[in-house]
């Protein structure tokens, strides 16, 4: 049976945003891959990672890709929840107050170093991405999609943040991190500044707004094998049980599995979702859904190494070729 046209016409041009961003950055095209499954799966990312790794230049450059408007929010210690949403300003003239749109209105917002804010304006930016308004004053407005967000955040060791409440962490369908770059592909970085003798790296344009719109309601349209939802369950309770886990993977980790690993399908060109997809992205949407033990926060034990040991022990569903013949059957 051949693939939904809908779906193959997303994966082309998820393909071609990839291909274009890492005109930009350089040797990501994992976590790239990551963050564009979970803008297809309407969700928000959290790059978790030191400065200077490109996470910036990669928002910049997927929004530019991906068409939609951007907008950068640097979350000092003083930014407060008027300067995300916005607020009233009086009109002397006409005499009334207008409401001045604050960057929370965009299509991609880069929220830079949320944990360097006090809660109260986290709190804003999450009411925002979870409700998809904001309300000032008593006043709501919807924000129109495609709205996601990109936070950065430095990893938790870092001195004088205010780490985000697991709750919180919970409203990101994936935490990302970019990592050092390989050596050659470090060395590739400074090359290709020299090369092109000056500092931005001109973009294409891929698709645009409704053409995101059109990507994300063709990754709606992936079938999910109910042995693969299964799978997805299981995973997520099995970080419950885990011995090292005070609390596990909420219901929302295991839907974010099965919505983030359609995605990554729809990416690879599927109609149809495989164990596979969600291997691989179960780290990005459980590992910061899991609290270890506190009298083990000084050990290696972390959310990434329980999702590893669940990967490994929860028996894998069916084989490849079985779910293309019940894809094909269907
Ligand atoms: N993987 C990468 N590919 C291309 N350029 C990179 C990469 N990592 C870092 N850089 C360079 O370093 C600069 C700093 O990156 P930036 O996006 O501001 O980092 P961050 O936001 O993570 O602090 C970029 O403007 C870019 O020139
Ligand atoms: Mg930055």
């Amino acid at each position: 049976m051949p693939t939904d046209p809908r779906v193959s016409e997303a994966s082309r041009l998820a393909g071609q945003v990839l291909d274009e961003v890492e005109k930009a950055v350089v040797g990501k095209r994992d976590a790239l891959t990551l963050v564009l499954a979970a803008v297809l799966a309407k969700g928000h990312v959290l790059l978790e990672d030191f400065p200077g790794l490109g996470k910036t230049l990669a928002a910049r450059s997927m929004a530019t890709a991906l068409g939609l408007d951007f907008a950068r929010a640097q979350f000092t210690p003083d930014l407060l929840p008027a300067d995300l949403t916005g607020s009233f300003l009086y009109d002397q003239r006409e005499r009334t107050f207008e409401f001045r749109r604050g960057p929370l209105f965009t299509g991609l917002l880069l929220a830079d170093e949320i944990n360097r804010t006090p809660p109260k304006t986290q709190s804003a930016l999450l009411e925002a991405m979870q409700e998809r308004q904001v309300t000032v004053e008593g006043e709501t407005f919807p924000l129109e999609a495609p709205f996601h967000v990109l936070a950065t955040a430095n990893p938790i060791e870092y001195e004088g943040t205010y780490p985000l409440p697991e709750a919180q962490l919970d409203r990101f369908l994936l935490r990302v991190s970019f990592g050092y770059p390989k050596r050659d592909e470090e060395y590739d970085v400074l090359v290709r500044r020299l090369d092109r003798r000056q500092e931005e790296v001109d973009l294409e344009q891929v698709t645009n707004a409704a053409g995101v719109l059109e990507m994300q309601a063709a990754t709606e349209t992936v079938n999910v094998d109910e042995s693969v939802g299964r799978y997805c369950v299981d995973l997520a309770i099995a970080t419950r049980d885990h011995p090292d886990v005070l609390t596990g993977s909420s219901p929302r980790g295991s839907l974010g599995l099965v919505l983030a690993a359609r995605a990554w399908a729809v990416i690879r060109g599927r109609d149809y979702v495989i164990p596979e997809d969600v291997k691989a992205v179960a780290r990005s949407v459980m590992a910061h859904r899991i609290t270890v033990k506190p009298e083990l926060w000084m050990t290696q034990a972390s959310g990434r190494r329980v999702v590893d040991a669940v990967l490994g022990s929860v028996p894998t569903p069916g084989t490849l070729e079985s779910f293309s013949r019940a894809s094909g059957g269907s």
